[in-house]
């Protein structure tokens, strides 16, 4: 991922367009893979993937039983997320819409972070944390992947523990106990992903 000069950001859509997108995956995040084993995801829920790219985490969700919403501002990738479930028989709501703007009629049980968060701005981290606890129920989860990443600049922008438990104060977010496991990005130079379960409160 690198940011394009002239512009505030990457310009997605024409990232998606170029087929120019390092950070997806070949499958499925393995991190869902073991969330979903462990019995972490109730099919009752509704899930909320903001950015959610071209990733194939919407689709997994909708196939383990849940009520997935997908919001991404490219509408390519929306597009191409729309005929995925329209292949699969699956229903589900994608979004082409600003999701740090994002504010839904009824909360959310659960939202997966999923390479967004590390894909915009530091600056607008505060909107994104806005975002996730006014999706979020009191009691919601927040699965999220926080990108590890030492060298300054991005996207990826580095998405340290000591900058997210400022992010995800202990006010408003209950933080998982121990070691967060680590998954390495298989496009991002094996750039490690912590992965956390964050109860909004
Ligand atoms: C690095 S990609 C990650 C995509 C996907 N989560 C994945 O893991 O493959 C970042 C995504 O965030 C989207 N994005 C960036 N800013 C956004 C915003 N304000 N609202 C909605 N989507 C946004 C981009 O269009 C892009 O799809």
């Amino acid at each position: 991922m690198s940011q394009t000069p002239a512009s505030d950001g990457p310009d997605w859509e024409a990232r998606f367009r170029d087929s120019d997108a390092p950070w997806e995956r070949p499958g499925v995040h393995p991190a869902l893979t073991d969330w979903a084993q462990d019995g972490a995801f109730d099919r009752r829920w509704r899930m909320l993937v903001p950015g959610c790219g071209r990733g194939t985490e919407p689709e997994a969700f909708a196939r383990l039983g849940l009520s997935v919403t997908g919001v991404d501002m490219a509408p390519t990738a929306i597009a191409w997320q729309q005929a995925r479930f329209d292949a699969a028989g699956l229903t589900g709501a994608l979004l082409a819409a600003d999701a740090l703007a994002y504010r839904p009629d009824a909360p959310f049980d659960a939202l997966w972070e999923q390479t967004f968060l590390c894909a915009i701005h530091p600056r607008l981290r505060p909107d994104w944390e806005m975002m996730a606890h006014a999706c979020l129920k009191p009691g919601g989860v927040l699965f999220a992947l926080f990108m590890q990443k030492d060298e300054p600049g991005g996207p990826p922008y580095g998405c340290g523990l000591d900058a997210m438990r400022q992010l995800l104060p202990g006010q408003r977010w209950i933080w998982p106990e121990g070691e967060l496991k680590a998954y390495p990005h298989p496009g991002l130079n094996a750039k490690p992903e912590l992965a956390a379960r964050l109860i909004r409160r």
